[in-house]
């Protein structure tokens, strides 16, 4: 089926069903602009909130589709590949951050929305890296866990005063940009704004110009003057920013890094799952309640 069918039928199902498709940045171009909303976690998580949709097709990876959930426990939520996870989410277990936290008694929870819901349920609250430095500001006592990205913890260490315990997890997407590669990359562009996701190792971020979310980064390239951006992030982003602003250059220093879990999704496998009503995302009722807890304990700081 040609790709325009393709969008065409996605459309009148769309309607058909009542249904909402949720869209993270790192979608391809075809499924973004099938999508009624295309985010950041944190703004996905606030549409999902604000939904009161009977159903929300989720075309990210699972923990955001679950989060989608938790925070909608009467809609049906629809993944279009069951096997679309985030192998960070996947590094620590709810076990793993059981024996965390009998190791340091006292301590309070922080989790990146970036864990399964199991996680969630253990935590005392979660953040995304919009607001990963509010949330733990938030936080009255200390110290605080931080989990599951090392590289987001120490990003947020070096904003706080409180003790981060970090967990040894990370983004195989993020972790692999070298400062290297950014230094390079700036000795050829001098002029370009340098734009980074705390998801990248410290160096890095050492190096950037402005640490930001996905969505942030659309924002700050959008409203600022600077005509080539250096942008250290999985690409779907720089190709929305490409196809929305194409009078400025988007570049990732080295080579282009893509999230292959968040590419199994295709415009195909948005259709199937409108068509056939395919993958519901369950959680359990237990896990789904504390998991709220902490997701709205997030949602309430507001920033
Ligand atoms: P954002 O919330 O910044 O979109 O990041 C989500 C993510 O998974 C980044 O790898
Ligand atoms: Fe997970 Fe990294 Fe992919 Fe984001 S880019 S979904 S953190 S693996």
């Amino acid at each position: 089926m040609a790709m325009s069918e393709l969008a065409e039928k996605i459309a009148g199902l769309k309607k058909e069903r009542s249904a909402l498709i949720l869209v993270h940045n790192y979608q391809t171009l075809d499924v973004q602009e099938v999508g009624d909303f295309v985010g950041d976690s944190l703004e996905l998580a606030r549409k999902a909130t604000a939904a009161g949709a009977g159903m929300i097709v989720f075309c990210g990876v699972r923990f955001m589709a679950e989060t989608a959930k938790i925070l909608n426990p009467d809609s049906k939520v629809l993944i279009p590949r069951p096997d679309a996870t985030c192998p960070m989410a996947d590094m620590i277990t709810a076990d793993d951050l059981s024996a965390l936290k009998r190791s340091h008694p006292g301590a309070v929870v922080c989790s990146y929305v970036n864990t399964n819901a199991d996680v969630k349920a253990e935590s005392d609250i979660c953040c995304t890296s919009a607001n990963a430095v509010g949330v733990v500001e938030s936080i009255e006592g200390g110290p605080v866990i931080f989990t599951p990205d090392r590289n987001l913890a120490s990003f947020v260490d070096r904003s706080v005063d409180v003790e981060i315990i970090p967990y040894d997890g990370y983004c195989y997407v993020h972790d692999r940009f070298k400062a290297a590669d950014v230094i390079e990359a700036k000795m050829a562009h001098p002029d370009a704004v340098v734009l980074v996701h705390p998801e990248c190792r410290p160096e890095v971020v050492d190096l950037a110009d402005e640490v930001l979310s996905t969505s942030g980064m659309l924002r700050y390239a959008r409203e600022s003057s600077a005509r080539v951006f250096l942008v250290a992030t999985e690409e779907g982003l720089l190709e929305r920013m490409g196809r929305e602003m194409p009078d400025k250059v988007f570049l990732s220093p080295g080579s282009a890094r893509f999230c292959y879990n968040m590419k199994k999704i295709r415009l195909e496998d948005v259709y199937r799952s409108l068509r056939d009503e395919v993958y519901e995302v369950t959680v359990d009722a237990e896990t789904m309640e504390r998991a709220r807890v902490s997701l709205e304990r997030m949602m309430a700081i507001g920033k």
